[in-house]
């Protein structure tokens, strides 16, 4: 059930998520209630990656992935694609002397070739300006579905296969990994934790192999309304669950 508790929480410092993935959800939706256009709501929402970048770095994230556009947002209209494509410039453009001085290191993950040049060309700066930082990775999904992902990974390892890198039975989870977008995370890729705002209880085909074992918190605020207040009300409910892996937590455990 999606919630929204933003009260005050107090968090355990040693059990802070290594890496949280967010689903940014509801900038049309929180623009419509002010009777705004929907490209304020996306504004908005980019005001909002600062705030929460900021307060995700200070509370020690390793990694922060934000879904910020999927190969699918491609189908919504044109006005509001160029919009979504020209707000990385913006970020960019405003935001890097904050993440300088935060030591925030930018990765952007997708299929960027097929980004229009100025986004692309946006985002790789980014990537060299902060090259050298060596605090929290704010990693983009831009151009990014969990799909389009799997296959492209399938493609690598069969071209290793057929130039006689690797033989088919030798390819394990960790060939897999490796061969995905996030496979430069190393032991960081898989969210610990994945929260989505706007109340939708679904994944939108997003790191669909990395959240196998994410604890998963829905939050109703809408993303431009979503709070370090909230990110923290998230990490305390992330850290009140009992994370198992498949296994158990009392390994002698037989009847209960
Ligand atoms: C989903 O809300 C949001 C998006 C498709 C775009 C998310 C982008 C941002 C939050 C800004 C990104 C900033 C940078 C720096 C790249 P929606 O439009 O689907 O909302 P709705 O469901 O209420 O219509």
């Amino acid at each position: 059930m999606a919630t929204s508790k933003a009260s005050k929480v107090k968090l355990d410092p040693a059990r802070i998520p290594a890496h949280i993935a967010i689903i940014m959800d509801g900038n049309g939706r929180w623009a419509k209630r002010r009777f705004l256009p929907r490209v304020a709501g996306h504004k908005q929402g980019m005001q909002n990656v600062k705030t929460i970048t900021k307060a995700a770095s200070r509370l020690g994230v390793k990694v922060l992935t934000l879904y910020a556009f999927s190969t699918e947002n491609w189908k919504r209209p044109g006005s509001e694609v160029n919009y979504l494509m020209r707000l990385p410039v913006d970020f960019f453009n405003d935001f890097m002397p904050d993440l300088i001085k935060e030591n925030v290191k930018v990765e952007v993950m997708g299929e960027l070739d097929d980004l229009p040049p100025q986004t692309r060309q946006a985002s790789e700066k980014a990537m060299a300006d902060t090259a050298n930082n060596t605090g929290m990775i704010l990693n983009f999904a831009l151009n990014y579905g969990g799909r389009d992902e799997l296959v492209h990974a399938a493609q690598k390892l069969a071209k290793q296969v057929q130039e006689g890198e690797l033989f088919p039975d030798d390819i394990d989870d960790r060939h897999f990994a490796n061969a995905l977008m996030t496979g430069f995370l190393g032991d960081l890729a898989d969210p610990d934790l994945l929260i989505r705002t706007s109340g939708e209880l679904r994944i939108s085909n997003f790191l669909l192999w990395q959240i196998a074992y994410s604890e998963l918190v829905f939050v109703d605020d809408y993303w431009p309304d979503f709070s370090p207040a909230a990110l923290e009300a998230a990490i305390a409910e992330y850290q009140a669950r009992d994370r198992r892996f498949g296994g158990l937590k009392n390994k002698t455990a037989i009847f209960w």
